[in-house]
């Protein structure tokens, strides 16, 4: 079959493989393809089985597979092939050298990019996917333009916005796209081109264009934002506790202000996910880098709050339960970074996994798509944890809850079929304030919510 167009996405993770499904799903007349250094991941893709759990995705890779969507290990065919290529490559926080700990390791993105220059025959448009420091741009554009290329690139800046456990939702109906570009001829072109692809599904108004540093900048700032105000609610839960208030009832009356808006103010554990952290982190490096200090440090302290939420978590069920949790057993209800995903990057379970075991707790985990995952994050301390799906199961036996990821399965839970296999005294700490507290209490837990009053028998 002739396809109208052939796209390309390098790099086949959370971000290449749903938002391209949803390219090859909208646009039928258009080849996409996906290719992955890493050869099982790209079997899983066109298994049954693919490496990724998204509610709605599997349909959408079902309908496509062999149809307009490909998934493959020939990177060099692939980039021959395209005439638009996306780069989604992960881009994690550096380990080593200058900028480690906080700068983005920009490695897997230029290896990319010189595999692009190498393997192409023909002019091409690349599309930044990934996340990626401000005027990374400018790099691409001076490996590709070397003088031994010949070929003409352009280069686009398209940051993706959706949120892991709502991709589906978010890339279909999304709040907008936004595309950079240079002002020049060939890139207000090869602007257009990429328009033309989001106009198939989503309404011209909520596609944004812009010049190509604001663009890759916006991308950072938005993520930096958005934990700014869970880090901003978090640091008000430690005050509701000391005062007697109630997060809840503060975060509905601020929230009420449109100027302020309702969502992202549920005081949790913590922020997890693979991203909020290291983009913060690469804010502050970049801030740092042009001498913007005072700058820095306002956001490096979004983050600051970020593991003092965490820690005085678990020094609170420390306290709680009598300065002492060596022997006892904890059970964690949930581990994935955040509700409908499997993904467990950066979820702040680990942290209080880790801690609780250095304490010399024994821990049980349970979580209905993660424990895999879990498995391999703690595989070091494995012969102190048990891993069971069933909550009951890994509940019975125990000392503690801590709620650790808002699965809507575990509110509705029997807890008084719970309660009578637990230890007693037993106990709850309610990271996500998803339980019914009163309820548990009646039930006979002493319950720790966060930023809320705690409820307890003795
Ligand atoms: P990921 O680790 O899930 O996927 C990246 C993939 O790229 C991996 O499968 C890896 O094998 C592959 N890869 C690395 N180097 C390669 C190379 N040279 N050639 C071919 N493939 C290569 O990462 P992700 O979560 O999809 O994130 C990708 C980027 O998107 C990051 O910059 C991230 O910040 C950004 N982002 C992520 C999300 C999210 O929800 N996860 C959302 C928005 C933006
Ligand atoms: C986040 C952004 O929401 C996306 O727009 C962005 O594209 C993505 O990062 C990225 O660049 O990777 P994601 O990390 O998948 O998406 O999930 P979020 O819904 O933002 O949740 C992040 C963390 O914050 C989770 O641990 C979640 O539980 C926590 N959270 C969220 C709270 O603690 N309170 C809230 O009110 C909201």
């Amino acid at each position: 079959m002739n396809f109208e167009k052939n796209i390309l996405c390098i790099g086949a993770g959370y971000v290449g493989g749903p938002t391209m499904a949803m390219i090859a799903w909208k646009c039928p007349s258009y080849k996409v393809t996906i290719v992955d250094i890493n050869p099982s991941k790209i079997v899983q893709w066109n298994s049954d089985n693919i490496p990724i759990y998204e509610p709605g995705l599997y349909e959408i890779v079902k309908a496509t597979r062999g149809k307009n969507l490909f998934f493959s290990t020939d990177i060099d065919k692939g980039i021959r092939e395209s005439e638009i290529i996306f780069v989604s490559v992960n881009t994690p926080t550096k380990t080593f050298g200058a900028g480690a700990g906080m700068a983005a390791d920009l490695q897997y993105w230029e290896k990319t990019a010189r595999q692009i220059k190498n393997s192409a025959e023909s002019p091409k448009i690349i599309v930044e996917k990934s996340t990626l420091p401000v005027r990374t741009a400018l790099a691409m554009e001076r490996i590709l333009a070397s003088p031994d290329s010949g070929i003409a690139f352009d280069i686009l800046s398209n940051p993706e916005f959706l949120a892991e456990g709502s991709a589906v939702n978010d890339l279909q109906n999304p709040d907008r796209v936004l595309i950079g570009s240079r002002e020049t001829p060939g890139g207000l072109k090869a602007r257009e081109a990429l328009v033309e692809i989001y106009t198939h599904w989503v309404p011209k108004e909520k596609i944004i264009t812009s010049d190509i540093w604001s663009t890759e900048l916006s991308k950072l700032v938005a993520n930096a934002f958005l934990a700014q105000r869970i880090s901003s609610i978090n640091s008000i839960s430690v005050l509701c506790e000391k005062t007697e208030a109630n997060i809840s009832e503060v975060a509905r009356a601020v929230g009420a202000d449109s100027r302020l808006g309702s969502r992202f103010l549920n005081a949790s554990v913590g922020f997890g996910g693979s991203c909020f952290k290291k983009d913060i982190l690469n804010l502050v490096y970049l801030c740092r880098y042009y001498g913007l200090d005072v700058v820095a440090d306002y956001w490096e302290g979004v983050v600051r709050i970020n593991e003092y939420q965490k820690e005085r978590f678990v020094l609170n069920m420390l306290s709680t339960m009598f300065n002492t949790l060596a022997g006892k057993k904890i059970c964690l209800f949930g581990f994935a970074f955040k509700a409908n995903t499997g993904d467990t990057r950066e979820s702040p379970a680990i942290y209080v996994a880790r801690r609780l075991v250095e304490e010399r707790a024994e821990l049980v985990i349970t979580d209905p798509r993660a424990l895999a995952n879990a498995e391999t994050d703690l595989s070091d301390i494995k012969d102190r944890i048990s891993f069971i799906e069933d909550p009951y199961r890994a509940a019975a036996g125990c000392d503690a809850i801590a709620v650790m990821t808002e699965w809507d399965l575990f509110s509705g839970l029997d807890f008084e079929r719970i309660y009578t296999q637990m230890s007693k005294p037993c106990f709850i700490f309610d990271g996500r304030n998803i339980l019914d507290h009163e309820r548990l209490f009646e039930i006979g837990f002493n319950v720790f919510p966060l930023g809320k009053s705690a409820l307890k028998h003795f």
